[in-house]
């Protein structure tokens, strides 16, 4: 993966690690931030070497604090349209991709950051982690997503209540609600807790991961019919190579070696 400016990723033994890295500015995402991390996904799904993927903040004391608000304040309204659609569509591509995407969630999600951790397959918060939507008080909603993600992951009346008050949450509410799979003491804690997930779902196969991804976030899309999108899923995972060595290695009581074929 190329370096960039704001966001560090490194394959470690598989794991792409990609850190926001803007910490004297909470890691807020401005937009040359966003486009780094189009132009890491834009690889990962195709990228052989890469099997899961970790996202993190830099640092103790942020995830990402929001979009950067020096940016949204010179925005007008078309820009405004523009800016909302093109983080939805990188968060999108997140949400979609075929590699398994967990937040460590290492204190203020907020924004921005929240919707950037809300787009990832899972979420892992760290104890002093603080989540929520505070665009309210900036006069704006949230627009990476925000407003439908979290209605789905926390229900109606409590997303309502974290959008229209703009109050934050801990790490153990956010638990509570949905918002996030697992609370850790540290950072620490919280990377190992992901990498122990990840480390799982690697020995699975990879297409029956990356069709869970497509059946899973049908389930939000109107204009499909989820059901139907798993038949057909089911089906080509059956036609795979992995099927085969899957049950082959059940029946022979080995452990199975799935190549994503
Ligand atoms: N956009 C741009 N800069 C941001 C930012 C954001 N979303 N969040 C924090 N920063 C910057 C601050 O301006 C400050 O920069 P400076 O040192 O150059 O002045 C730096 O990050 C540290 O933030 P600071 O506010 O001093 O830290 P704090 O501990 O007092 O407060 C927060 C932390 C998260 C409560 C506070 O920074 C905050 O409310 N941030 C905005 C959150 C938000 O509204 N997000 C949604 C945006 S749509």
């Amino acid at each position: 993966m190329a370096e960039s400016t704001n966001v560090h990723s490194e394959n470690k033994g598989g794991i792409l690690f990609i850190t926001i890295q803007r910490e004297s500015k909470l890691n807020a995402l401005n937009f040359a931030t966003l486009d780094e991390i189009k132009t890491i996904f834009d690889e990962v799904n195709d990228n052989r070497e890469i099997k899961g993927v970790i996202i993190t903040g830099a640092g103790e004391k942020a995830f990402v604090a929001g979009a950067d608000i020096s940016e949204i304040a010179e925005l007008s309204e078309v820009n405004a349209r523009k800016f909302a659609e093109n983080g939805q569509e990188i968060f999108q591509m997140i949400e979609s991709c075929h590699k398994p995407v967990i937040a460590v969630v290492n204190g203020f999600a907020l924004g921005g950051g929240c919707e950037l951790a809300m787009a990832c397959h899972m979420r892992i918060a760290t104890a002093n982690a603080k989540f929520g939507q505070p665009e309210v008080n900036l006069g704006i909603i949230p627009g990476y997503g925000g407003t439908q993600r979290l209605t789905i992951l926390i229900g109606r009346g409590k997303a309502n209540e974290l959008m229209m008050t703009g109050d934050m949450i801990s790490a153990e509410e956010a638990k509570t609600l949905g918002l996030v799979n697992h609370v850790a003491s540290n950072k620490e804690d919280a990377l190992q807790k992901a990498e122990d997930i990840l480390g799982k779902i690697m020995d699975k196969a990879p297409l029956a991961i990356g069709m869970i991804v497509d059946c899973v976030n049908s389930v939000y899309t109107n204009d499909e019919n989820g059901y139907l999108i798993e038949a057909n899923s089911f089906a080509r995972c059956v036609k795979s190579d992995d099927f085969a060595e899957g049950t082959s290695a059940f029946l022979e009581k080995r452990k199975p070696d799935f190549k994503g074929e």
